[in-house]
């Protein structure tokens, strides 16, 4: 009797082993938290629940955290949304990560107007101030790390900012360093990132470096670089993803990957209708090409142990997935690890492999 229950026990502990193998922040938990982005609703989903549980240590609001939600009107704040995640993350000892405070676009017009005209500096400095003092407080020891300024730099051209960012309108460049001013003073302990796509992209690299380096310079306190993982399997190359993150590991800052997924299509910015026969029907083979992109990213970041503090994939199951709908209307994607049948495809385990 007493043989047989302790074969029970160690069948029990063989099956919690495997199972943790198989746990994707498990696997990593000696590295770095494994995030996903999420809406509130996705939680009331039971799947989507259970993947998060068994494979997430980090939580993101896609949406929820942005400007427009949390505070649409001066001084009117909707923090239902984002609390649901936070009880989510802290019930399952996730972490939470940020997302964000400043940024051109999902920012409510008030921010830049002051009774109907445009606003000054002084004013719009003083909303800034507000909103990032309403929020990053709220969540103050709940919050470890916020991308505080999203896409400040511009695509194209000499100029290194996005000038047409009505931040930008108003106070120049100098509203990048206030963000992160504010956002220190609000919580001296968050890690502070600024995030941006396109990083690996030459350069827009250069720019995003120059900027980050005077910020250093002058003091300003910016922990980190959030590199957005809106990739594909047509890029980045191996090449400009090491010297990426080789450019700013030189310059101190911890790197995240902050919003990772993986295209099966080139990427494009502008919105436009889909065209004939460009719809690609998941096979096999797309889904070998597309394991074997994540698998290179994840040998990559291998190689920078000490650097990369986190990846967050921007998103859980193909079936939510902005890249659904964006920028080719009514196009379906597949860039996630979990297909929309809630199972592991082949680049969740290239993965868990990439850590063998
Ligand atoms: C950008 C933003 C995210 C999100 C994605 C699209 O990358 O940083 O907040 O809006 O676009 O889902």
């Amino acid at each position: 009797m007493k043989m047989r229950y302790i074969s029970l026990l160690s069948c029990v502990f063989l099956v919690s082993v495997v199972l943790k193998a198989q746990s994707l922040s498990g696997v990593f938990a000696k590295k770095y938290p494994i995030g996903a982005a999420v809406s509130s609703f996705m939680l009331k989903n039971p799947s989507i629940d259970s993947l998060l549980r068994l494979h997430f240590s980090s939580l993101t609001p896609d949406n929820e955290m942005k400007p427009e939600v949390t505070e649409p009107q001066e001084g009117v704040f909707h923090w239902t949304g984002a609390d649901a995640i936070v009880h989510f993350a802290q019930q399952n000892h996730m972490k939470v990560r940020g997302h964000c405070l400043v940024w051109h676009q999902q920012t409510p017009n008030w921010f830049f107007e002051d009774h109907g005209k445009q606003a000054s500096k002084k004013v719009l400095y003083e909303h800034m101030k507000e909103h990032i003092f309403a929020e990053v407080g709220r969540y103050k020891g709940k919050v470890y790390a916020w991308d505080v300024v999203n896409e400040a730099i511009s695509d194209n051209g000499k100029s290194i900012y996005r000038t047409e960012s009505p931040w930008y309108k108003i106070a120049g460049k100098d509203y990048i360093a206030q963000a992160f001013r504010y956002a220190h003073q609000a919580d001296p302990k968050a890690v502070l990132f600024y995030n941006d796509y396109n990083v690996f992209m030459p350069a827009k690299r250069a720019k995003i470096y120059a900027m980050l380096k005077e910020l250093l310079k002058e003091g300003v306190p910016v922990q980190g670089i959030g590199i957005q993982g809106h990739w594909s399997i047509y890029e980045p190359s191996e090449k400009e993803l090491k010297e990426t993150l080789q450019l700013f590991a030189s310059l101190g800052l911890k790197i995240q990957i902050t919003e990772m997924d993986v295209s099966v299509y080139h990427w494009e910015k502008n919105e436009r209708a889909m065209r004939p026969g460009e719809q690609i029907v998941w096979n096999d083979s797309i889904a070998n090409i597309q394991a074997a992109r994540y698998a290179m990213f994840f040998r990559v970041f291998n190689e920078f142990p000490k650097v990369i503090t986190g990846v967050t994939f921007w998103g859980v199951t193909d079936n939510y997935s902005w890249l659904n709908n964006y920028p080719v209307r009514g196009r379906r994607n597949y860039p996630l690890l979990f297909d929309k049948f809630y199972q592991e495809k082949p680049a969740f385990h290239a993965v868990i492999n990439s850590q063998r």
